[in-house]
């Protein structure tokens, strides 16, 4: 039998690690993709300690925003395995500053992370990933890159700061995701965007009210996903002013 094989992006620490550790659990292979090699084979041993199958655990080195790494990453998995089944683009930074003070080279770092390093590694993974037959992509997007709940006034979202670099960023990858889903309509390949909810990781220096597995399941749902499954849509947790805290769903753009 072939062993699915899930590549994810920013996979030492936070969302991408839960999101290896729940894929691994499901048996399918995982592919650590990290920047920096210390941290990447951490957490590829620490993976290997909890899932049965430590072989099916294997770091990467990945920089998004490197195109000689993604290349390397791509051709190292077409001479392992000839094919990917499972891309998770998880690897993001946050910084922000109100719109009118907003600095372009903080902005252009984070688009070269969260949009350009996104294309980037889709467009170095799609040759492996039609390969198979039914192929997922899941860009790691967030709340609040939609435009619809940030400009609602019955939403939590619209009650934080004015931010450019980041949210903007996931609006961008909110398109980013509706184009490519557009353009594979007619293939296996299903491609949507996760919205994690508000999770205590690194990146907001703990201050979210999920956990990191909460925030990995949206992932793990998109990245499994049968045939009868959508695409081209924003899915997972749905952050209601007095809603129940575990609702998932679609969100709007
Ligand atoms: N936490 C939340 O509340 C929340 C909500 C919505 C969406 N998200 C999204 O979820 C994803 C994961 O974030 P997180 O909360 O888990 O943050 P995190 O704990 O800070 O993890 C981010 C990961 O991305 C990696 N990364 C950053 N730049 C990279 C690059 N150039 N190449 C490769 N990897 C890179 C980091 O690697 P290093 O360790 O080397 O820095 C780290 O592994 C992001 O896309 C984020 O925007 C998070």
């Amino acid at each position: 039998m072939t062993a699915t094989i899930a590549l994810i992006t920013g996979a030492n620490k936070g969302i991408g690690f839960e999101t290896a550790r729940q894929l691994g659990a499901r048996g399918i292979t995982v592919l650590l993709g990290a920047r920096d090699e210390k941290r990447g084979r951490e957490a590829e041993r620490e993976l290997r300690e909890v899932l049965p199958d430590a072989d099916g655990v294997r770091f990467v080195p990945l920089d998004v925003t490197d195109a000689k790494s993604v290349q390397l990453a791509a051709d190292w998995i077409d001479k392992e395995y000839g094919h990917l089944d499972i891309l998770v683009n998880n690897a993001g930074i946050a910084r922000g500053a109100p719109p009118s003070q907003s600095d372009l080279d903080e902005m252009r770092e984070v688009y070269e992370t969260n949009v350009f390093g996104v294309i980037r590694v889709t467009n170095a993974m799609l040759p492996l990933l039609r390969r198979v037959p039914a192929a997922r992509i899941v860009n790691v997007s967030s709340e609040v890159g939609s435009i619809t709940s940030q400009t609602d006034p019955a939403s939590p979202l619209s009650q934080m700061r004015a931010s450019l670099a980041y949210p903007t960023s996931k609006s961008a990858l909110n398109m980013i995701t509706a184009m490519y889903a557009k353009e594979l309509r007619d293939t296996p390949i299903k491609v949507n965007a996760a919205n994690p909810g508000y999770t205590a990781t690194d990146l907001n220096r703990h201050s979210g009210f999920r956990s990191a597995a909460e925030g990995a399941e949206a992932s793990v749902h998109l990245a499994t996903l049968g045939p009868d499954g959508p695409s081209g849509i924003l899915w997972g947790h749905l952050w209601t002013a007095g809603g129940p805290a575990d609702a998932y769903g679609p969100l709007p753009w």
